[in-house]
């Protein structure tokens, strides 16, 4: 193992590393064709993802929390109405069959019994729509979908998912521009904007990665931490919600997660000098709000940890720590704020000594029940 390593203690840190080429990697068929078209998933014709009418998005965990940002994408972009539910849940309700609802599973493994048997479901439903993002070519999940696009983050041996993340990202991002193309909503000027951030999207992840000292000072006063409540809004909720579980995966640390405009109903009581808390607020049409959730938290005497980027001003103060992404990326934000997330959870398991690669009780792919 230590030869595959390289340079890194971890495969988690690894991998984290390998998200620029991974996601170059996943990219590339987009780039090759110039464009977001329905063969990219396997479907020649068009005859799957043209009249798509709804969308409806299953799977576990990390991936999960990637559909999360897709239903943003996907309604805003695509206008198409978008349910995410974990499989695990849809696979138990009586859920409403619609021959025009394009069904979406999301695995890396592409074997998790729980998506596996929601895929399942919806079929025995009569959903006949089917497409699966996923990371292993001729695993189960793919093998019972009509469409597939597959990740090409390579193999992920860190149970905390990270680059299979990013890369389910841009895969559904990919499919959003393709049913926007099908739909007439993308022009030609829309299309070729969406193809430059692609391009772009490599070298934006290795700028945020180039944050890891930054984060090292912060992940050490985490360490010392029991609790810590994750913020975001929007598009970047979800990321929150990521940065909430991959740190308590593995660091033990209890974490949780909370659209910044929820903290008022409720977590807000949690919140004092021993809680930190996390804020995701890059630069976008939520911001203003954001930062007044953080006024509530700091009157309430909490150490805030903000993520943000180039052009959004934060008054840094005693009680606000701030890193900045050094680019405002956009539409695809989300992608790049999902690194230091990761790299705080992976810092402050490395300080509290755990095994950041196998942490306890938990299984890189599940196939039980
Ligand atoms: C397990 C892994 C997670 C992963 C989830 C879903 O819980 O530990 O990292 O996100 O399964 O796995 P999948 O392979 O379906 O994406």
């Amino acid at each position: 193992a230590s030869l595959e390593l390289g340079p890194y203690r971890h495969f988690m840190q690894k991998e984290i590393h390998e998200q620029p080429r991974a996601l170059a990697d996943t990219i590339e068929g987009v780039i090759d064709r110039n464009g977001f078209v329905p063969a990219l998933f396997g479907d020649a014709d068009g005859a799957v993802l043209r009249d798509v009418e709804a969308v409806q998005i299953l799977a576990c965990g990390t991936s999960y929390y990637a559909g999360l940002v897709a239903r943003y994408w996907i309604e805003a972009i695509a206008g198409i109405p978008c349910a995410v539910d974990i499989a695990s849940e849809y696979r138990y309700r009586a859920a409403v069959a619609n021959p025009k609802q394009l069904v979406v599973t999301i695995s890396q493994s592409g074997e998790t019994l729980d998506t596996m048997e929601a895929l399942k479901y919806a079929k025995a439903l009569g959903h006949e729509r089917t497409l699966s993002i996923c990371n292993v070519p001729e695993s189960a999940i793919p093998r019972a979908s009509r469409l597939v696009y597959y990740t090409r983050a390579g193999a992920e041996i860190g149970v905390a998912s990270t680059k299979a993340f990013t890369t389910q990202l841009v895969a559904l991002f990919t499919l959003t521009a393709t049913l926007a193309k099908l739909r007439g909503r993308l022009s030609d000027e829309q299309e070729a904007q969406y193809l430059e951030a692609l391009r772009h999207l490599p070298g934006s992840v290795q700028h945020a990665l180039n944050l890891e000292p930054q984060i090292v000072a912060w992940a050490e006063r985490f360490a010392a931490k029991e609790h810590a409540l994750f913020l975001g809004r929007g598009v970047h909720y979800p990321i929150a919600l990521e940065g909430a579980l991959k740190l308590k995966e593995i660091s033990y640390i209890h974490a949780e997660a909370y659209p910044a405009g929820e903290l008022k109903h409720g977590p807000l009581a949690l919140v004092d000098s021993a809680m930190p808390v996390v804020v995701i607020a890059p630069n976008d049409s939520l911001l203003e709000k954001v930062k007044s959730n953080i006024q509530e938290v700091r009157a309430r005497g909490g150490e805030m940890f903000v993520f943000t980027d180039l052009d959004s001003h934060f008054g840094e103060s005693e009680q606000v720590n701030v890193i900045r992404t050094p680019r405002h990326v956009g539409i695809l934000s989300p992608v790049v704020h999902a690194i230091p997330v990761q790299l705080l959870a992976y810092h402050a398991a490395l300080a509290r000594g755990t095994d950041v690669d196998k942490p306890r009780n938990l299984a890189k792919s599940v196939t039980v029940e």
